[in-house]
């Protein structure tokens, strides 16, 4: 008898086939036991009939607490009336491991309960609907820059750059010296690209951020593609096929995901539409000014209302380019014409998730990027090698960052950053 994963029912309907679940919940009539089960691939239902499996096997089907692990042999059927489609007429069950009273019953329960049994709680169908998305963001991720011409290069966790400012680093002791926990790859991936053209990276990446936002997470993963001979206008289009294609796999693989989370399918394949929208800083501050934000001057970074504000009067993502030069890193190319502003752009997502790609051209200059770097108060000594960089044929080349729990976020339509990675590192949480 062959083992089987339920997600592949529809080979097998009809076949007699073994299943290693867990009971998630059941009910019962006298006669006719309902299990829900869950096998790590999805939901199903497992139906256990007292006059065909006899008395003994009919009381322990009854009696299986949530969470017990069970082996289950029975005929797989076509089921149009559940979501999943497909059931499986039980014929033998035998206990695996036993559960009792475990924790997360189906009544509802509060936020920070949840997060305290993280562990459990990402076995509830929500969390493997999340979950799905997110592993398929990450497969087509693979997709995307393997069939364009990409390499994956790694670059290294710990770290003694910090691309992004020194204010949220995780500092940690290396042996006599000291390092950082990595805010970002794009240093080493700029250096990648010099060696392999079209560069990408995919890693977890650290920000001892103090907000507690939404949005917000202490470890987050990002991809990081890094382009040689390329000009941030052509990144941008690399950016908006990325993201479209993202979405366009998500529609096409995690149906039953999407349904799950009651995601709007219409709205989504809004998102496959090229090309997004473009707009300056300076017109989104116009913009928002006109609007009554009057809290906003130029120079400002904007905040979550702004960003909503701005992804809310397009229908896709939306790029603002060119922010002030004062308000971002210090590698950015300076703008050709004006002094205040460098070749950006953020990507806003729709729907108020905000910023999901952070992204620019690099200046190529050794003696601009040297200057800036002394600006921000970082060790020259420390970025000799990238420096290097400016020495040695130097080309002009852009990239960005793609957050990947905030894109989950927002291709699975939830409220918070804190259920889009399997175990969430907060503010005040690094437990479980
Ligand atoms: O805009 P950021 O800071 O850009 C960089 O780190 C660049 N070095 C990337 C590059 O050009 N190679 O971060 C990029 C993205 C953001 O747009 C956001 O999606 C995500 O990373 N992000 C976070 N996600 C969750 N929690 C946080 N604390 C995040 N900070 C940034
Ligand atoms: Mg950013």
């Amino acid at each position: 008898m062959e083992q089987i994963q339920i997600i592949d029912a529809k080979h097998h309907v009809g076949e007699t086939v073994k299943i290693g679940a867990w009971v998630a919940n059941k009910r019962s009539s006298g006669k006719i036991a309902f299990l829900q089960l869950r096998d790590g691939t999805a939901y199903f239902q497992g139906i256990v009939v007292k006059n065909e499996v006899g008395e003994d096997m009919f009381q322990l089907a009854k009696n299986l607490h949530q969470e017990t692990s069970i082996w289950i042999v029975g005929e797989i059927r076509e089921d149009s009336r559940s979501k999943f489609g497909y059931e499986i007429g039980i014929s033998s069950i035998e206990v695996v491991g036993e559960s009792h009273e475990y924790p997360i019953t189906p009544k509802e329960h509060g936020t920070d309960f949840l997060m305290d049994h993280r562990h459990l709680w990402l076995r509830s169908s929500r969390q493997h609907a999340i979950m799905q998305i997110r592993n398929e963001i990450i497969r087509a991720t693979y997709e995307f820059f393997n069939n364009n011409g990409f390499t994956k290069v790694d670059p290294p966790i710990l770290t003694g750059s910090a691309p992004e400012g020194t204010t949220d680093l995780f500092e940690t002791n290396y042996f006599d010296q000291k390092a950082y926990l990595s805010q970002s790859g794009q240093l080493y991936m700029e250096a990648a690209a010099m060696a392999f053209g079209k560069v990408f990276s995919f890693g977890p990446t650290f920000r001892a951020e103090k907000s507690k936002t939404r949005r917000h997470l202490i470890e987050f993963w990002m991809i990081e593609p890094e382009m040689a001979f390329m000009h941030q206008e052509q990144s941008l289009e690399v950016q908006e096929q990325y993201v479209a294609f993202l979405v366009q796999n998500v529609l096409d693989n995690c149906d039953y995901a999407l349904d799950v989370l009651e995601r709007d399918k219409e709205l989504l394949k809004k998102y496959t539409q090229l090309p997004f929208p473009r707009i300056t800083y300076d017109d989104a501050v116009e913009l928002l000014k006109k609007n009554g934000f009057d809290d906003v001057e130029w120079g400002d970074d904007f905040g979550s209302p702004h960003e909503t504000f701005i992804a809310n009067s397009f229908e896709q993502p939306v790029f603002i380019l060119n922010y002030p030069k004062a308000i971002k890193p210090f590698y950015m190319k300076p703008h050709p014409t004006r002094e205040d502003v460098v070749i950006c752009a953020d990507m806003i997502a729709p729907e108020g998730y905000g910023e999901i790609i952070g992204g620019s051209e690099r200046a190529t200059d050794y003696e601009f990027v040297l200057e800036q770097i002394r600006k921000q108060g970082l060790d020259e000594n420390e970025y000799s090698w990238y420096l290097d960089l400016r020495k040695y044929g130097s080309v002009p080349h852009s990239g960005f960052g793609l957050g990947l729990e905030r894109t989950v976020t927002w291709l699975s339509g939830i409220e918070h950053v804190r259920e889009a990675i399997p175990f969430p590192r907060l503010l005040n949480r690094i437990y479980p």
